[in-house]
Order: C-alpha cells, then structure tokens, then sequence
C-alpha cells in the first residue's frame, strides 16, 4: 500500500471479528515497530503481546472494562525502559563499529551523556521513554495496517492496575496499550468516517509561535 493510502485508510478502531493473526505476521508487525526511531537509537521499548483470552480479560479488568480488548485478536501492553542506560553501551559498540563514531574516547563520551540523562528525576525519565516508544507505537499501527489488519491505541487503562496485574517491574513506564486484529464486517477502517483534524491552518507555525490565533470551534464555523 502506498503511505499516503495508509495515512487515509488507518482508524481505531472497536470491533474485530474472530479471525487469527498469524504468528508470522505479527512478527513481521512487531520487526517493523523496531525500526522506529529513538534518542540515541537506545530503543526503550518492549511490548507484552497478550493472545489468550484470560489474559486479555485481565487487561479489560485495568483497562476500564474496555471490550475491545478481549474482542481483538491481540491486545499490546507498550512499554518503555526508563532507564537511559539500559540500551546504551550496545548501542554505541554499533556505531563504533560501522563507523559511525571515529574512535573509544567518542563513543566513552557518549556512554558517559547517557549516565547523566540516567540520572535525570524519574518523570523526566518516563517522559524520556514515552517519547521513543510511541514512535515505534505508531510505526507498528501503520505496519498493521499495510497488513490489513486493525489497531486502536489507548491510554485508557489503570498504571498501577497494569503494573500489578502483569508483574512489570519498576523501571518500565505501562504507555499505551494497543489492540490489533481483522476489523468486523463493515466497522474497519476506511469504512467509518474520518474524524475530524485540526486544520493545517490551526496547527502550523511558521517562524513564531502564536498559539491562540484561531481554535478548534471557529474553524468550524
Ligand atoms: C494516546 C491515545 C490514547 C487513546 N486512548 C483510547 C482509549 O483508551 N480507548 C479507545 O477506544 N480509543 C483510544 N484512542 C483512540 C482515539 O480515540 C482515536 O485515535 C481518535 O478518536 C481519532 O480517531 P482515529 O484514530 O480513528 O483517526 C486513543 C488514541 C491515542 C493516540
């Protein structure tokens, strides 16, 4: 599918019928979320795929008894590694390696930028996370849906429920969670109405930042 069809073609959507996602496809799914971008390439992300249906009735449970689910073929738990440092010393031996970094003392530097980002108060850590993993958040939606196959993001959900609930351990920040199946007859996708955006008018700056130039409401009118 071409990108611009993708864009038009993807919704959240509620509703999905009964039928299963291929192992191999999901895989392909979840190999595309990780060519997202991230800070640093240190890739925070992990995703706790849920395919049975206790577990994904556990996950209604913190997710305010959102149906949508336990109907999905498979509900995703994104997660984001709130520790900087988790990823980083692989990551750099990477770019010494293909000669991304002309020697050690480049890539000890950088290590050592990333100590200090590790050091950060732990909510500018979690927002550090969040940033990265919903990029790759995204890019598997626009993967799954070049598959055919529906998504709904949400944020929807208890934290702390989540957290107890699947036994995640403290340094990971629960940031979305998405839903990915075949839509049910007639509710997929292109088949319900786009909602509507903000204009390009109303969300673009150009050169200064003028924020309370027109809203949402008196563009409608
Ligand atoms: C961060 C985020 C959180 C969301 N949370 C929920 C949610 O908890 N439940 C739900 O049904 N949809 C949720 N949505 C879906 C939005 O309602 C939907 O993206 C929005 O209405 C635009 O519709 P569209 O995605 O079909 O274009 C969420 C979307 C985003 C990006």
């Amino acid at each position: 599918m071409e990108f611009d069809e993708l864009l038009q073609a993807r919704r959240s959507v509620h509703e999905y019928s009964d039928e299963t996602i291929e192992d191999s496809t999901l895989e392909s799914i979840f190999e595309a979320a990780t060519l997202a971008p991230s800070g640093y390439n240190l890739q925070p992300w992990e995703f706790l795929a849920l395919r049975d249906d206790d577990r994904k009735s556990t996950l209604r449970e913190v997710a305010y008894g959102q149906d949508h689910v336990v109907e999905a073929d498979t509900a995703i738990v994104v997660l984001g590694h709130t520790d900087p440092m988790a990823h980083a010393e692989p990551v750099f031996d990477d770019w010494l390696a293909k000669g991304y970094l002309p020697n050690e003392e480049v890539r000890d530097g950088l290590v050592e930028s990333v100590e200090d980002m590790a050091a950060m108060p732990e909510s500018d850590r979690q927002t550090w996370a969040t940033r990265s993993t919903a990029l790759a958040a995204m890019t598997l939606m626009y993967a799954a849906r070049d598959r055919g196959i529906s998504s709904c993001p949400m944020e929807g959900f208890d934290s702390d429920a989540l957290v107890e609930s699947f036994d995640i351990p403290d340094e990971y920040e629960p940031v979305m969670l998405i839903t990915l199946g075949y839509a049910a007859d007639g509710t997929g996708d292109v088949e319900n109405d786009r909602k509507k955006r903000r204009s390009v008018d109303q969300v673009v700056h150009y050169g200064e930042f003028d924020p309370g130039r027109e809203t949402y409401a008196a563009a409608d009118d």
